[in-house]
């Protein structure tokens, strides 16, 4: 069936059209985000050719998958980039990171997705999902020289959450030598000299003997 030219242009030219955005929302493909501000030839002039018809309409179909083969399908079924991305803008992300096998909380909740999945080479940096470390010595320096070496891994967790560094989940009367009576007074760094180790200075935490004399003479 052949339309109306009418119906979209004057006889002023076919170079216009009078087929608005308003109309374009009545097809099955509304234009929103930065597609409002995508002017129409972006998406239907083809080789110097207007189509209207099969241009394809999911996402993939025009846009490169500039993570293929490093994000695995399970979290974008049939390529749906807006499992993730918006249409404003492709920084612009919304992605419920509890589907993965790493929760985030406290200050990991706040940081942009690449401040971790972004690595950085010798002179490149690439995208990485999958196989990302999730040891929090692999991104965070371990400012205790590796007194808390256990394995092989220091796990900050042990004592630290996500909100800041203070040792909030670390609990005194754990360890060998409990705090109690006049020691509850004290302050850390009573006990807890800062000490060197190749010029860098560091709390000394561990203190292998603790029996009353090693403190009071
Ligand atoms: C549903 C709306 C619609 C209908 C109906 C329609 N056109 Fe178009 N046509 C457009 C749009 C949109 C453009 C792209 C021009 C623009 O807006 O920049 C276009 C472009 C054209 C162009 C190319 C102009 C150029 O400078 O490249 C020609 C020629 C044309 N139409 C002819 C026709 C004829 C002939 C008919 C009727 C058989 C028709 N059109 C029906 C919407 C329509
Ligand atoms: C971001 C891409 C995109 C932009 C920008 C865009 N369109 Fe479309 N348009 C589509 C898609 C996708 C379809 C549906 C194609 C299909 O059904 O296969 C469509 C359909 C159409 C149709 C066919 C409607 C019908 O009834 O079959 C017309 C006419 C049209 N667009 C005109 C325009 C005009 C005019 C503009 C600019 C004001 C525009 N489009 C901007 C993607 C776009
Ligand atoms: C019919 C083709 C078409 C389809 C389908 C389409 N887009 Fe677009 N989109 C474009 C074009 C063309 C532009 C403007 C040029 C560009 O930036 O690539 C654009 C722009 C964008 C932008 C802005 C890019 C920037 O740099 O500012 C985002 C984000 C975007 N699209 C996301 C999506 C998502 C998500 C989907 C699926 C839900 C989708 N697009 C489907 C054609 C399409
Ligand atoms: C699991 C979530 C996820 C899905 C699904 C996803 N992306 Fe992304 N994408 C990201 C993240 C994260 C970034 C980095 C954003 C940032 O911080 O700037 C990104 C960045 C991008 C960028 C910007 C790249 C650059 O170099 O600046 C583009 C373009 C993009 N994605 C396209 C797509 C397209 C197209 C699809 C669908 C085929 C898609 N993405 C699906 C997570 C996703
Ligand atoms: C604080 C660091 C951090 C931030 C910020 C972060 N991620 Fe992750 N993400 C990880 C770690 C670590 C893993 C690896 C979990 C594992 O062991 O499988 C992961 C895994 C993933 C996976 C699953 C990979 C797979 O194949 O199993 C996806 C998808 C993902 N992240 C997307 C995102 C997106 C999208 C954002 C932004 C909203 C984001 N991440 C922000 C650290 C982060
Ligand atoms: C894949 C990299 C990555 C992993 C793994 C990771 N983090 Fe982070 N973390 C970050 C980034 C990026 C930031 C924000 C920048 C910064 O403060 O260093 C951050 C911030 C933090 C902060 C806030 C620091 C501040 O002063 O605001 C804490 C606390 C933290 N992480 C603890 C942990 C703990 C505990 C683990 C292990 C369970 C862990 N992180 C694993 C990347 C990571
Ligand atoms: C056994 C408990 C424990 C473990 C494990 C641990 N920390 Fe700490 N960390 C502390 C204590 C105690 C403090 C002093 C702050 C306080 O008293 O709240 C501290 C302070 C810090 C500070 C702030 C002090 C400064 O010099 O800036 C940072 C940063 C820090 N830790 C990082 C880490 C990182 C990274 C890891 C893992 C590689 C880690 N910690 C593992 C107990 C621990
Ligand atoms: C009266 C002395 C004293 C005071 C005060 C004291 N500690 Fe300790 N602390 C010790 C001794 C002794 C050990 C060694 C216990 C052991 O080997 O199990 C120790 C061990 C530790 C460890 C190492 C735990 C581990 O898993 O290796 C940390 C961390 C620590 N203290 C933090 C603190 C913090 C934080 C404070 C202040 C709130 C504090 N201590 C106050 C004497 C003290
Ligand atoms: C790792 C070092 C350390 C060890 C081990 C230690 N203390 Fe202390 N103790 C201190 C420090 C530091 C203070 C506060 C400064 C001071 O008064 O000497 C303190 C304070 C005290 C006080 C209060 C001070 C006063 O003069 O009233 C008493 C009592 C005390 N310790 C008894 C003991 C006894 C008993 C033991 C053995 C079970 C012991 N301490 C083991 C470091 C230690």
């Amino acid at each position: 069936m052949t339309p109306d030219c009418a119906k979209c242009h004057t006889v002023s030219g076919f170079a216009e059209s009078n087929f608005t955005i308003e109309d374009h929302n009545q097809t099955d493909f509304i234009l929103n985000g930065a597609h409002m501000a995508t002017p129409c030839f972006s998406c239907h002039l083809k080789e110097e050719k207007w189509e209207f018809r099969n241009i394809g309409s999911s996402c993939a179909d025009c846009h490169d998958d500039v993570h293929e083969g490093i994000l695995d399908t399970k979290f974008y079924p049939q390529k749906q980039c807006d499992n993730c991305h918006t249409i404003n803008a492709w920084p612009d992300i919304n992605f419920d990171h509890n589907q993965t096998n790493f929760a985030l909380g406290g200050k990991h909740l706040e940081q942009q997705c690449n401040a971790c999945h972004l690595v950085h080479g010798i002179d490149s940096e690439h995208q990485l999902f999958s196989g990302l470390t999730s040891r929090c010595m692999d991104c965070h320096e371990d400012v205790h020289q590796s007194q808390f070496l256990m394995d092989g891994v220091t796990d900050c967790s042990r004592c630290h959450a996500f909100d800041d560094w203070e040792a909030k989940l670390f609990n005194h009367n754990e360890t060998d030598f409990k705090l109690e009576g006049e020691h509850l007074r004290v302050d850390c760094i009573g006990c807890h000299k800062p000490t060197e180790k190749k010029n860098i200075s560091y709390i000394k935490y561990q203190i292998e003997d603790h029996t009353c004399a090693a403190c009071h003479l």
